[in-house]
């Protein structure tokens, strides 16, 4: 049977195919975007867990917008306007199909940052849609050229993520994220506000979502992924009633429902009252593994080389001298330490320059020098 048109120009994911060779006992892979499970709150989830058993009802079918209770209590913790719905979807990855889905017909344009979250550039594809890229720089997105695309393209949507930014661990500043909402409500362009990294800061000042600058054009999308477990598969969409009403309806035509019984777990989790010390506990491991990586990559990268810090998140970017990254991938791969390369972070990657991606929060921080020093090695020595 032929597959569909729409699946035909969708390369097989190389992140799929990396992922499976890291997952090499003898390979360090600093190329996922794998929590560390240790982390796993297992012991809060316990209790819950055991109390399912009670509640026979989480095992009927539930309704499409998610498990009341959580629903109700998402409500109050994301501080969500009266205007405003949300619905659980399963992962924030869910969130994004859905919301291409209903919004985005073959052709029409969405506006990213370059490079972009390979996930969301799958989802866009799916759907046909046109894919039209800004350059980001330290601060955010290119604020010129955005206005620029806007102006011009007269894109759909804007997709973002501002905090820690997957692949480069950029942080919007203050000043970057009001005028991309300025320029949103200006020009009429859904900002849509992946935000899966946000609660790992572990230094500098929070700051607001961007979206909370154009509340009436913007869908921000949050995952618990991170701060408590990705099996769980939960994550949550919120915007105003008449964004989110045709999103429930592609919901229910995809899984009618995510499973009520996770919903109920994360619940639980959520109200436990050691969760806030659990996140705290996460994000105090993640700094420090960070900080052992980015002072081991100062001390042996190659000078042609540069690595800028980062305030949370999971990934750093490292800037390398041109060269086939693809190839350079595959020699570290065989010395055995797994990066993922920069091409397959833009739609189209000609003209780009040369990066690697660098995961640090599922590796010890003895595996994390001995990357580097293999890294430094091999890099060193690439033409
Ligand atoms: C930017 C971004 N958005 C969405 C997701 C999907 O997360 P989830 O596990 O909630 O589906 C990821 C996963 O790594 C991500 O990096």
């Amino acid at each position: 049977m032929e597959i569909a048109r729409s699946l035909q120009n969708v390369p097989s994911s190389y992140i799929r195919e990396i992922l499976s060779a890291a997952s090499d006992p003898k390979v360090i892979s600093l190329a996922g975007g794998l929590p560390d499970p240790s982390t796993f709150p297992i012991e809060l989830m316990r209790p819950t867990f055991e109390g399912l058993c009670d509640t026979p009802e989480v095992f009927q079918y539930g309704t499409t917008a998610g498990y009341t209770p959580l629903l109700a209590f998402l409500r109050d913790y994301l501080r969500l306007p009266e205007s405003h719905a949300a619905v659980v979807c399963t992962g924030s990855q869910q969130g994004l199909d859905l919301v291409a889905r209903a919004y985005i017909n073959p052709g029409d344009k969405v506006a990213m940052e370059a490079p972009s979250y390979l996930g969301a550039m799958q989802v866009f594809g799916l759907v046909g849609a046109n894919m039209i890229t800004v350059s980001q720089v330290e601060s955010g997105p290119d604020l010129l050229q955005l206005e620029q695309c806007f102006k011009t393209e007269k894109p759909k949507m804007f997709y973002a993520v501002p905090d820690f930014h997957n692949p480069t661990g950029v942080c919007w500043t203050l000043e970057t994220r009001r005028k991309v909402a300025e320029l949103c409500i200006q020009y009429d362009v859904a900002f849509i506000e992946d935000a899966p990294y946000r609660e790992l800061r572990f230094s500098g000042e929070a700051l607001p979502l961007v979206s909370s600058f154009c509340p009436e054009h913007s869908i921000v999308f949050r995952s618990f992924s991170k701060i408590a477990s990705p099996g769980l598969r939960i994550g949550v969409v919120t915007g105003k009633a008449a964004y989110i009403e045709p999103i429930v309806k592609i919901k229910q035509g995809a899984d009618l429902h995510s499973s009520i019984p996770m919903q109920a777990a994360l619940l639980g989790l959520l109200k436990h009252q050691d969760f806030d010390a659990h996140l705290d506990k996460v994000k105090a491991l993640y700094q420090s593994r960070y900080q052992t990586l980015y002072t081991a990559l100062e001390s042996h990268i190659p000078k042609s080389c540069a690595v800028k810090p980062v305030d949370g998140g999971m990934f750093v970017w490292v800037n390398i001298p041109e060269c086939d990254t693809f190839e350079l991938a595959k020699v570290l791969l065989s010395k055995g330490v797994a990066v993922v390369p920069s091409p397959v972070f833009y739609p189209d990657a000609n003209g780009q320059p040369a990066a690697l991606r660098l995961n640090f929060t599922n590796s010890s921080p003895e595996e994390l020098v001995k990357a580097v020093k293999i890294f430094s090695e091999v890099i060193e020595n690439f033409s």
